[in-house]
């Protein structure tokens, strides 16, 4: 038999996503989404900060919610320390709230202020997992351009003046300033002033999502907008990139009138984060942070070189990469008459998995060239071969790149 019982499938509730796929494991060469370094988990000094913590509160463990609602106070000393030293920030515990990966952050910044048909303003180029929950909020996205710099202010006006000229007031601007995803740009000191005194005049607040700030290859960054309008800006940081998604530990940062009703929309989600596992991470992050993202930042970043190398030796000219300034995703653009939707499929069969462009843009169709390589899982010699095939597979489906490492390929020709 299948599909479901008929008793469920009368019953289910309207627009329920597709059905997932049962799970088949891991492709051979896994290019898509944030996993990160397996050999940059600090393994052993995990498991002692485990026995610590477990030693000194383990029996906090019988509460829902020992430390209060917005999480394990150890944890928020510990954002408060953290962005103080790398983003500017001034804030004080009761201003942070540790959520279920940041990905919950954005639920309840939605939940917060998004209703079916409000206008959002995002970035031309996205968090996939943004862009799909403000499509199924049923929100309209506007997009603003984005260059080397991050995202275009002088654009930012004109969206903004034209909208409010047809007395529309947008929810929200979703930024990530500091390793823009997917295309890993900064955004510069001067259009961070702009940016928050534009989100002022207009008063449109600015949702600032600082998942990969902390993964930076050069440690001079401008300071946070949190830092610079508090009172403009909900701020939101992950621990996935830092140390692991699967702990899936965030924290959003907002002043205490936001944050009292993020809380109340948090309580209403879940009944509170895993308390040991952000006991562990208090600890662990407590002692040896700097020390630890430093030297996953430093491996992050020869993984990347090892990806640019490969690309260049597999696919040439037919390659513009967009070297990210951090982060673990390079952004990558094909020649104009390759739709990369195609290659999913082929690609698939061969073992190779990556993320397409249009899944990561506000108008699919214009980033029908582009994909995204997230190198951080791989080894370096399997980002050498998951980048070999895939331009083996390119090349069957489309015939570019038309030769690897200066020698032409097979006579074969594209199938397709
Ligand atoms: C920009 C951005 N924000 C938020 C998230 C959510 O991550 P998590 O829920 O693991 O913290 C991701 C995940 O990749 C991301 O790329």
């Amino acid at each position: 038999m299948t599909g479901p019982a008929p008793a469920f499938s009368r019953l289910f509730a309207k627009e329920l996503p597709p059905p997932a796929p049962r799970w088949v494991g891991f492709p051979t060469h896994n290019f898509v989404g944030g996993h990160n370094d397996p050999t940059q988990i600090p393994v052993a000094a995990l498991a002692e900060a485990a026995t610590a913590v477990l030693g000194r509160s383990g029996s906090a463990l019988a509460m829902y919610n020992s430390d209060g609602p917005q999480g394990c106070r150890a944890l928020r000393e510990f954002v408060v320390r953290k962005v103080a030293g790398r983003a500017d920030i001034t804030c004080a515990t009761d201003d942070v709230l540790i959520t279920s990966g940041s990905g919950q952050g954005l639920d309840l910044v939605n939940r917060l202020l998004v209703e079916a048909g409000d206008t959002v303003l995002v970035e031309q180029f996205s968090y996939a997992g943004a862009l799909s929950k403000l499509r199924r909020l049923k929100a309209s996205i506007v997009e603003i351009p984005l260059d080397g710099d991050g995202l275009r202010t002088d654009a930012l006006a004109h969206i903004l003046d034209d909208l409010a000229r047809t007395g529309i007031v947008p929810k929200y601007i979703y930024t990530m300033p500091t390793i823009q995803n997917p295309t890993g740009s900064i955004l510069t000191a001067e259009r961070r002033g702009e940016l928050v005194a534009i989100a002022r005049r207009h008063g449109v607040p600015i949702f600032e999502d600082e998942c990969y700030a902390d993964l930076i290859f050069d440690p001079d960054v401008p300071p946070s907008l949190y830092a610079m309008d508090s009172r403009q800006v909900i701020h939101i940081g992950s621990f996935s990139k830092t140390l692991s998604p699967a702990l899936r530990l965030g924290y959003m940062i907002a002043d205490w009138d936001i944050m009292s009703r993020l809380v109340a929309c948090k309580r209403e989600a879940d009944s509170g984060t895993g308390a040991l596992e952000q006991m562990i991470v208090a600890d662990y992050f407590s002692k040896s942070f700097d020390q630890h993202v430093g030297a996953l930042s430093r491996v992050l970043n020869g993984k990347l070189d090892a990806m640019v190398e490969a690309l260049e030796a597999e696919f040439g000219t037919a390659v513009e990469m967009f070297r990210p300034k951090g982060g673990i995703f390079l952004w990558i653009k094909l020649p104009d008459a390759i739709d990369v939707r195609k290659l999913v499929a082929p690609a698939a069969e061969a073992g190779i998995a990556f993320n397409p462009g249009p899944e990561w843009a506000c108008n699919p169709d214009s980033a029908k060239p582009y994909m995204r390589l997230c190198f951080a899982l791989p080894s370096k010699d399997q980002i050498r071969d998951g980048v070999a095939a895939l331009a083996r597979v390119c090349f069957e489906q489309t015939g570019i790149p038309a030769r690897s490492a200066n020698v032409g390929r097979a006579a074969a020709g594209p199938s397709a």
